[in-house]
């Protein structure tokens, strides 16, 4: 049987902000195909609620923002990266509007209407443009409309990538990519797209994780494909542990935005009493890494299952016209956030680290780039700044697709070999996949979570290469499934992160060890080689 073959200018791989951006830039004449392994809208885009900073109050200004930061990315953040990115942030919210977003306004003293900016924990200023507590479904809705308007862009839903072609990995002349194989997920087949530039935008790797506010997209697979492939990753290690999500032992985890804190949302334990000023001055506005690690330390120090986010001291109608989502979400299990304190634990929300690109989303092989949470741009340093990610994936797909535009890619004009599938089987054992799925996920939280020491890490890694034996022989003998590739990227990224934990030999930002508590004057980042770079 010959697999089927698609011919396409430029392959994006996600249909998240950061890929749907990249498609809408890039120019009408550009033959596009894009793949989203579930359906279009899924992904971390769509449950995205605070909002986007950007640069938008006449008071508010790009030092400010840069400054805000700076101090939140714990001296890891690249200056002229984080300049870059916010001196763009008001022209990013202008397209969004221009597009048909609808962020929230409110009305002005004088009878006129303006955006209505909330505010986030490290952010000096009121800066985060919002659409109520769903921005992200806003955004992700606006976006898809336009992107299935466009008679140049063919999306394949439930199609996962499952590995970059390179021109030497298929024995022809330079390393540079040509396309990707992926698995239809209604056939079961692997299909070859040839491509003149391929785009990573496959979102984070929060899924590594037992507890997280991502959904089950979020498995790290740009991440992986692009190290077997030879790319550098960078600063795996800073995982973002988001401080409020909803703890609720019927219900699946459910982040509750920071923008309740913005509003003056308190933190308090068991008894009512408030803590956060006894770890920071800023108290429930610290940044991310500071509350998550005075929420952990509390929950073990008293051995609670949670603490609690209080709203109710506000008006109610304020809070069901600011927070519906939650409101209701909160509602459905009995609890109502305008008379009761919402239960809440910590879990893994946000990828700081990841594939190296440059300020075109370039990465280190030539018709490859990456955009969006799959990548490590220098922008948030050791601790992502709230709601810095979303302008991230706009600013550098409209700079990737801008790249592209000028270096006009065509279609990949090699032979690429159908994909092997001659040597394999159907596998007779899949509770291996399920049963290192939960060993995995687990290990990752309980040995390489927010607190970390020497042997913890060390523990995870003998598990991890154990896992990786398991899984590499698997994956040589059985014809693949989702399940499958999902738990071999996950499991490589969760190396990955173990081995840049290992190499940090200090504390900083969400990277926090009890062998070394100190912070370090100088900072580094952690540059991982893979051992076909170059
Ligand atoms: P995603 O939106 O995650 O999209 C990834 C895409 O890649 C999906 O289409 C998926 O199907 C596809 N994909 C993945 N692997 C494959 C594969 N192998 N083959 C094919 N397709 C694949 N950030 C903010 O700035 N502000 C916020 O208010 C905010 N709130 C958040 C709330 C929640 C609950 C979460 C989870 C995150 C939030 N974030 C927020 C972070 C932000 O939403 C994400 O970082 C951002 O949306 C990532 O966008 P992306 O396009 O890179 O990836
Ligand atoms: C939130 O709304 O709390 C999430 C914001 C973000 O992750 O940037």
């Amino acid at each position: 049987m010959t697999a089927t073959a698609h011919h396409c200018d430029v392959l994006i791989i996600g249909s998240g902000a950061a890929g749907m951006t990249t498609a809408l830039k890039l120019p009408g004449t550009t033959r596009i195909a894009m793949l989203c392994k579930d359906n279009m809208t899924e992904g971390s885009t769509y449950y995205a609620q605070g909002g986007v900073a950007a640069v938008l109050d006449e008071y508010d200004t790009v030092d400010s923002h840069t400054e805000d930061t700076l101090v939140a990315g714990a001296g890891l953040c690249h200056r002229d990266v984080v300049q870059y990115t916010i001196e763009r942030s008001s022209d990013a919210i202008r397209w969004l509007i221009e597009l048909g977003v609808r962020f929230d306004t409110e009305q002005q003293p004088d009878g006129s209407n303006s955006y209505h900016l909330t505010r986030e924990g490290g952010h000096s200023h009121r800066r985060v443009i919002h659409a109520a507590d769903a921005t992200g479904r806003e955004i992700a809705e606006a976006l898809n409309s336009k992107v299935l308007q466009r008679d140049n862009v063919e999306v394949h839903e439930r199609y996962t990538a499952v590995e970059l072609i390179t021109a030497d990995r298929i024995g022809q002349p330079g390393t540079h990519c040509v396309g990707a194989y992926a698995l239809n997920l209604a056939t079961g087949a692997v299909e070859v797209f040839h491509a003149g530039a391929v785009v990573i935008a496959t979102g984070g790797a929060s899924k590594v994780y037992l507890y997280t506010s991502n959904p089950d997209t979020a498995s790290g697979d740009g991440i992986a494909l692009a190290w077997r492939a030879g790319c550098r990753v960078a600063n795996m290690e800073f995982n973002q542990f988001h401080p409020t999500c909803l703890y609720h032992p019927e219900a699946q985890t459910f982040l509750v935005t920071e923008a309740l804190r913005g509003e003056g949302a308190h933190l308090i334990l068991p008894d009512g009493s408030r803590f956060m000023h006894r770890f920071d001055e800023r108290g429930e506005l610290a940044p991310r890494d500071i509350v998550a690690r005075a929420i952990d330390h509390e929950m073990k120090r008293l051995g609670c299952d949670c603490v609690y986010l209080d709203i109710s001291h506000k008006p109610a109608e304020f809070i069901k016209q600011h927070f519906p989502t939650i409101y209701m979400r909160c509602l459905e299990l009995s609890i109502d956030i305008t008379q009761v304190p919402i239960p809440i634990v910590p879990a893994a929300h946000y990828t700081c680290g990841g594939i190296m690109v440059d300020k075109q989303g370039q990465t280190d092989i030539t018709n490859l780039y990456a955009v969006g949470e799959a990548t490590f741009t220098g922008l948030h340093g050791a601790n992502r700044m709230a709601s810095n990610s979303l302008l991230e994936c706009i600013v550098f797909a409209s700079a990737a697709a801008a790249d592209m535009a000028r270096k006009r890619p065509g279609p990949a004009e090699v032979e690429i070999p159908a994909w092997d599938e001659s040597q394999v089987t159907d596998s007779d054992e899949d509770v291996i996949i399920s049963h290192n799925w939960d060993e995995l996920r687990r290990f990752m939280w309980d040995y390489v979570g927010i607190v970390r020491t020497n042997k913890r890490l060390q523990r995870a890694r003998r598990r991890v290469q154990l896992l990786q034996q398991e899984i590499t022989e698997y994956y040589s003998n059985y014809r693949i499934g989702n399940d499958l590739l999902e738990l071999r990227n996950l499991t490589l990224v969760a190396e990955l992160i173990i081995r840049s934990a290992i190499a940090r030999k200090e504390s900083r930002g969400l990277h926090f060890t009890l062998d070394y508590p100190d912070t370090l004057a100088d900072s580094e980042d952690t540059i991982l080689v893979p051992p076909n770079f170059g």
